[in-house]
């Protein structure tokens, strides 16, 4: 298969070029710069409509703001895409989802599977203890621009649909407080290299249970990003979820 990864120079894109060329995949790369990775070549992104042509599937880890751009670009070429970018605001969730009708789109807030199953098992747990106080945690690598991640967030909204409410998202805390029950606290951490960690607490009726998971290398996002281009391709246009990939 023919991939473009966008943003092939940063710490993501690299390991998804590195994880397609493994598995034997044609692979070109696009980024701000235009410094080849390994024996791939990387052009401008201004050059993405050309690489588009002959492109089977893009996949793009990068800013938000080239996201939406590449979006458009692989809508415009039919070109299914596969989007790992996290913290768009909602104009830029409503270009994906233009692009959505033009070709098919995959987005996932994260590609590891096993956090893929820490959603399924927090909506279990949550549901299933009802009254226990819920607080969020999250930890990653210091260059890291959007907080809470992408992730945390995701488990925020399943923390939500278990409860079937919204509960209060309380940022940090400072000063006196009094807990209120519809509240969830939320706590983030940027320190070194670290890859990504999610930790949901559930506390309650003197036992606490804490469902966490954590990312060992920036392998685990490449491997389920490229295993979702290799589903996605020559799919129907549409709105599709890592969810949906087997
Ligand atoms: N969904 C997931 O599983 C998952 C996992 C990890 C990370 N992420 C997300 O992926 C994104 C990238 O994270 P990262 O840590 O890999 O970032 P990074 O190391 O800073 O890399 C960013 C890449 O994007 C390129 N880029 C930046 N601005 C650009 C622009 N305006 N036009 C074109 N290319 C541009 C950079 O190119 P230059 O080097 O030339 O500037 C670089 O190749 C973040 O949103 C992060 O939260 C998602």
């Amino acid at each position: 298969m023919n991939l473009v990864v966008a943003g092939a120079t940063g710490r993501t894109g690299s390991e998804v070029v590195a994880e397609a060329s493994r598995r034997g995949h044609d692979v070109s790369g696009v980024a701000r710069s235009a410094d080849d990775v390994g024996d791939v070549r990387v052009s401008p992104a201004s050059e993405l409509p050309d690489l588009l042509e002959d492109a089977d599937a893009l996949v793009d880890f990068t800013v938000p703001e080239a996201s939406r751009e590449h979006a458009a670009r692989a809508a415009d070429a039919g070109v299914p895409y596969v989007v790992g970018t996290t913290g768009f605001d909602d104009e830029g969730i409503a270009d994906l989802r233009e692009a959505g009708e033009a070709t098919p789109v995959l987005k996932a807030a994260n590609f590891a599977r096993g956090v893929r199953a820490l959603l399924e098992v927090v909506q279990a747990g949550v549901a299933a203890l009802p009254d226990y106080d819920v607080e969020l945690t999250e930890t990653h690598h210091s260059g890291k621009r959007d907080a809470p991640s992408g992730t945390a967030t995701a488990v925020l909204d399943a923390v939500d649909d278990a409860r079937d409410a919204t509960l209060d998202r309380t940022h940090g805390r400072e000063g006196e407080h009094e807990r209120g029950d519809a509240e969830v606290g939320v706590h983030v951490r940027r320190a070194g290299n670290v890859r990504g960690e999610h930790e949901v607490l559930l506390a309650g009726n003197d036992e606490v249970l804490s469902l966490s998971h954590r990312a060992e290398s920036r392998r685990v996002f490449a491997a389920g990003a490229v295993d979702a281009a290799e589903w996605l391709a020559g799919r129907e246009p549409g709105w599709y979820d890592f969810g949906d990939v087997p």
